[in-house]
């Protein structure tokens, strides 16, 4: 950190400033745009960082939200500069808007570090959007603040309150079961997303922006907010205001994301039972600040830290009733004996400061120490010979009878085959099956898509089967639920031992003692490991040809190889 107090010591200076034919050019398109030259020599260039796209209904107000940031730039006395980002949408990016988040962080990094900007409003929510925005922002390290889309509105359906995927997982089992009807089915269409705003469940956006206020890279109180509320505007605005101090401050997000402020945001995870898709995206994270985040932490910080958030998926309520009882800063205050109070965050204060006086408001959405929704935290860390490298699963949202069992397996080689096969008659599968999908991984998937909530055979669900063990390379929605184990790693696509699992063989999963094992003998392995021949490449040309030549595996968390460590990218010569 180093405070500034000169205009000529801000970083646009060097494109507006010189008196050379260069700063001429840089001074005479800003006039071009009908901006005066006191407007930008001489002041903070904030960079408004939006992933608005009218593809993305979970960002469709932040061409808004960008307005009330330009107010507190403009009356902090700094320029704002709106600048689009790559906008990835989770409904509709195919095959998986995972492969984009690194798209994402490279966007925000190259036009802030290209671009005379001094800091940046980081502005996004959807799943992947929130990672990728910090992923860049770190890498470039101007001061940022993050400020995150908010949770739509609570579904509803007939009065009856309906979460994002959630309820959709759930209700779509009662239709294939037969169960519910077109006129309901169509219902539930009309009612589950009413507004604004990424999915209002406990999913990975929901996630993710919690998690960034944890870190201190969004104002205190800001994550709860939903979209559509007022005090969104009023926060979008505080974070323009802010973010101008933070130049002259040079308070960069490498200043407040040490591993202690990485470490609140694992107990925060834990707390509010998030995503599982949050592990990943943290180990990128602390990775692009040069930090080695390593899966055993997050269980030691599970098994430590009670689940206290009553929000589905793995509770009852929405996001909307977590803003109305008190939002993330009076969760934090729950459990503040477990978060170093002392991390700095955006605003300049400790992470103590800003939950200090937090009320708690309605205790059943936000539950007390004493009555957690589960005594221990939302995730657990698997190993063993089917996963050397780890392995998740929330076991929160897993029915927990099935938390310990062993079961024979049934293996899709990949999604087509588990379509093709899931519902045929002659498929020998019942409740004790385990159901294993290959390749579906970073590298096989590709791009780990959110398969791993494998569907149930229709012919158990019309039994009255709702959970099966399930076991996949690949990842979940946030929003889903089940005993699924995701993430093993090394993936099956690139010989894993999760590629070498065959039909009938034993596996079994203990969550308490936290093992994974595939119960089939050293020497068979063997023999099935010499016989393996590689998949054909998922991809030509392009991106996703970049994409297999530099993805890390999961646990480290699927960032490229080429873009971790050394925060602080060099800015450019200009001449
Ligand atoms: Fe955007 Fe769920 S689809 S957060």
């Amino acid at each position: 950190m180093t405070p500034k107090d000169k205009p000529e010591q801000l970083r646009s200076f060097r494109w507006f400033g010189p008196a050379t034919m260069r700063g001429f050019g840089h001074r005479s398109r800003m006039k071009q745009l009908g901006y005066r030259q006191e407007d930008f020599v001489g002041k903070p260039v904030i960079a408004i960082v939006n992933t608005w796209s009218e593809i993305n209904p979970c960002h469709a107000h932040l061409r808004e939200r960008a307005e009330a940031v330009k107010r507190g730039v403009w009356q902090a006395g700094g320029f704002p500069v709106e600048i689009p980002a790559f906008s990835i949408t989770e409904t509709y990016m195919k095959p998986s808007p995972m492969l984009y988040r690194n798209l994402l962080a490279m966007d925000t990094e190259e036009a802030l570090r290209s671009l005379p900007v001094d800091g940046a409003v980081l502005m996004g929510g959807c799943d992947k959007t929130t990672p990728g925005l910090l992923m860049g922002a770190i890498s470039m390290n101007l001061p940022a603040v993050f400020l995150p889309a908010g949770p739509m509105l609570r579904g509803n359906w007939n009065g009856q309150p309906l979460g994002s995927g959630t309820d959709i997982w759930k209700f779509w089992a009662e239709r294939c079961a037969g169960t519910i009807t077109d006129q309901e089915w169509n219902g539930m269409e009309e009612g589950i997303a009413r507004s604004p705003g990424f999915c209002m469940t406990m999913g990975t956006a929901s996630t993710m922006a919690s998690l960034a206020e944890a870190l201190g890279m969004s104002l205190p109180g800001a994550s709860s907010i939903p979209a559509p509320d007022s005090n969104h505007v009023r926060m979008a605005m505080n974070c323009g205001e802010r973010i101008v101090q933070m130049v002259w401050e040079d308070l960069t997000p490498v200043d407040l994301l040490t591993m202690d402020a990485f470490e609140n945001a694992i107990t925060v995870d834990m707390a509010i039972g998030g995503s599982t898709n949050a592990i990943i995206h943290l180990v990128a994270l602390a990775g692009r600040c040069g930090l080695k985040l390593e899966l055993p932490a997050f269980d030691r910080i599970s098994r430590r830290t009670p689940m206290l958030a009553n929000i589905r998926p793995s509770g009852a309520f929405l996001m909307e009733d977590f803003y109305y009882a008190g939002g993330l800063r009076a969760l934090m205050a729950q459990i503040e004996d477990l978060l170093h109070l002392d991390c700095r965050t955006v605003n300049g204060r400790t992470l103590g400061e800003n939950i200090a006086g937090a009320r708690l408001i309605q205790p059943d959405v936000i539950r007390p120490r004493g009555n957690p929704v589960a005594a221990s935290g939302g995730t657990a860390v698997l190993y063993g010979n089917l996963a050397p490298d780890g392995a998740v699963i929330k076991p929160t949202a897993a029915d927990p009878r099935l938390l310990r069992h062993t079961g024979p397996a049934i293996v899709f080689r990949n999604y087509q085959d588990l379509e093709a096969r899931l519902d045929r008659d002659d498929l020998e599968v019942n409740e004790d099956s385990v159901l294993v999908l290959q390749n579906a991984g970073p590298l096989g998937g590709p791009g780990m898509p959110e398969w791993g909530m494998l569907p149930l055979p229709k012919k158990l669900l019309q039994k009255g089967v709702r959970d099966m063990v399930r076991i996949s390379d690949a990842r979940m929605s946030g929003t889903s639920y089940g005993t699924c184990v995701l993430h093993v790693s090394p993936e099956s696509y690139s010989g894993g031992p999760l590629a070498l699992v065959r039909d009938g063989d034993r596996i079994s999963l203990d969550v308490e003692s936290r093992k994974l094992e595939l119960l089939v003998s050293g020497e068979e392995l063997s023999r099935r490991r010499a016989e393996w021949t590689a998949p054909p490449p998922t991809a030509a040309r392009g991106y996703l040809s970049l994409y297999a030549e530099r993805v890390t595996q999961a646990h480290l968390g699927c960032d490229f190889d080429f873009l971790r460590d050394n925060p602080g990218s060099t800015d450019p010569e200009i001449h």
